[in-house]
């Protein structure tokens, strides 16, 4: 193991300095670690709840000696640290796995839930740089939309798309919708998505049927984040060490199991 992936592999303690809640089932946690604070947009942590469990979380930002995660309250450990303040101790290995390459050209980003926060720490860094950044997220329903303010100031109006599939903000549909007449309209020399597998695997058809490249951050069970214990495997890859972030010739490799299934705790095939 290299010294660095030592220093990254080890618990440190820290508190949690701020707590902003996104929506009625999405909070912001702010924390002071030094390693994380440095990293690129895609990569993640190990969080660990004390007394509870360890998960891992993508990094919605970071820098001044701080980082950032947006959790959504999906079961135990995820509803402990909802219940979390600041002030209060939580631990942290990482950062860990890869990151998105930045692209200079006219980039698309695509997110859904969650998967918004490392897009948005993506847009942050990407926004200066690129000829054209456009950004479409979708959510269940508008009180799910994250970072609508933050991605406005980024995007603009004209080039934020939103969905919402009840129709409460935004268009009423699903966010792959729009994409096939936007692949077709415009131009893009990049394409970069995180959110549910399925979507993810939506995206991989459409931009494959035009030969655009494509990158995205994928999401499996980990329990090590280094690579060691298998849990997160898709086809060769290990999403923890290989991933998160694939690109469309490596989702081609693993597409027979892409939003299909993944390893559950038990070892055993669960259908996504
Ligand atoms: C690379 C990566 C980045 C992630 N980034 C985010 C993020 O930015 N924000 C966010 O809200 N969630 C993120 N997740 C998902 C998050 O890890 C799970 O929601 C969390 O572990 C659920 O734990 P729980 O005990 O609350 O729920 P549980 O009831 O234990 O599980 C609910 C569901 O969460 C998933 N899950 C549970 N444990 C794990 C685990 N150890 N590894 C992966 N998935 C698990 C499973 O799909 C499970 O069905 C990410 C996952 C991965 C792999
Ligand atoms: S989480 Fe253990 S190998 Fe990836």
């Amino acid at each position: 193991m290299s010294a660095s992936l030592i220093a990254a592999n080890t618990l440190r303690t820290t508190e949690i300095v701020q707590v902003k809640t996104e929506s009625p089932t999405v909070k912001t946690f702010i924390m002071p670690d030094r390693l994380c604070s440095k990293v690129k947009p895609g990569q993640f942590l190990m969080l660990w709840i004390p007394g509870v469990d360890e998960i891992p979380l993508s990094i919605m930002d970071a820098s001044n000696g701080l980082v950032a995660v947006s959790v959504k309250q999906v079961g135990d450990a995820t509803r402990h640290l909802h219940g979390l303040k600041a002030g209060e101790t939580v631990g942290i290995r990482g950062p860990f796995g890869n990151s998105f390459t930045e692209s200079r050209g006219r980039v698309l980003l695509l997110g859904g839930g969650t998967g918004t926060a490392p897009l948005l720490f993506l847009a942050k860094q990407l926004s200066a740089k690129t000829e054209r950044l456009s950004f479409v997220e979708g959510a269940k329903t508008k009180d799910e939309l994250l970072f609508i303010r933050e991605l406005n100031g980024i995007c603009n109006e004209k080039s934020l798309i939103t969905t919402t599939e009840d129709g409460t903000y935004g268009l009423q549909c699903l966010v792959t919708e729009p994409l096939s007449s936007l692949l077709d309209r415009e131009k893009f020399d990049m394409i970069y998505t995180c959110g549910p597998e399925v979507m993810v695997k939506k995206i991989f058809e459409l931009t494959e049927q035009r030969k655009l490249p494509l990158e995205a951050s994928l999401e499996r069970l980990m329990r090590c984040g280094i690579g060691l214990c298998g849990s997160c495997v898709i086809g060769k890859y290990r999403v923890c060490r290989d991933g998160p972030v694939f690109t469309a010739a490596q989702l081609r490799e693993v597409k027979d199991e892409l939003g299909i299934s993944k390893m559950g705790f038990d070892g055993s095939r669960i259908p996504i």
